[in-house]
């Protein structure tokens, strides 16, 4: 299976995000991962629809929303109005999670269920089934440039190994903390997706940075 690659603009350079996605499309993405954040369920604050709007329309990628908000329904429609392909919520940011899902997908998108380090895998039980992305946390969600958390590998191989016992199609997104020393680990324990803000973003390269980062990554699996 290929390992798809999703830049995380959260380390990009805001002056220029058009250019800043266009190189890593050309350098090989997969995906562009949006990180969302409110002030509230986080600390700081990114960016909004408007900026995912435009975002959408430099690149031909899908854009890959991780929500770290607070009452995720009241933004939702709003990101997949802009042009997400698939929007994420965090499980310890709403008590109705089963209905921002249901309202996700009603909206033509796809969705997704976050977890942040500490959250257990029990949280999503119920709701595993119907979502089409499960992002396991390796840093506290907040900021780029962290170090992964490596209890949290534990998780990934928990999940997948769920994902496959009831025969799903579910993709497993790990985000935080993911450097080329350490991506052979993250796919081997079961990523589908890897997020990388500051291995990419803050290398000299982009290319280089996104195809080193997936060798890693497919050797990793080979071995
Ligand atoms: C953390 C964000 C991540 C972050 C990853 O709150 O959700 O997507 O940007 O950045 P790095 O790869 O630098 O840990
Ligand atoms: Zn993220």
């Amino acid at each position: 299976m290929k390992v798809r690659i999703a830049p995380s603009i959260l380390a990009a350079d805001f002056s220029k995000l058009g250019e800043e996605v266009r190189s890593v499309e050309g350098g090989g993405a997969d995906l562009i991962h949006v990180d969302v954040m409110d002030g509230q369920f986080v600390p700081p604050i990114t960016m909004g629809p408007m900026i995912a709007r435009d975002l959408g329309r430099a690149t031909r990628l899908p854009l890959d929303v991780h929500l770290m908000v607070e009452d995720p329904m009241r933004h939702a429609d709003s990101f997949i109005e802009a042009g997400a392909s698939c929007v994420t919520v965090h499980c310890e940011a709403t008590p109705h999670l089963d209905r921002v899902i249901r309202q996700i997908k009603s909206k033509g998108a796809k969705a997704g269920v976050a977890l942040n380090p500490a959250t257990p895998l029990a949280d999503i039980f119920y709701v595993l089934g119907m979502v089409d992305l499960v992002l396991v946390m390796g840093v506290n969600p907040g900021w780029g440039g962290q170090t992964f958390i490596e209890y949290t590998l534990a998780k990934i191989e928990a999940v997948k190994a769920e994902i496959k016992h009831r025969k799903l199609n579910t993709l497993v997104e790990v985000d935080g903390g993911i450097k080329l020393d350490n991506v052979g680990k993250v796919v081997k324990s079961g990523a589908d997706i890897v997020v990388a803000g500051t291995a990419i973003f803050r290398a000299g390269d982009y290319g280089q940075a996104i195809a080193k980062m997936r060798a890693a990554a497919q050797k990793a699996l080979q071995s």
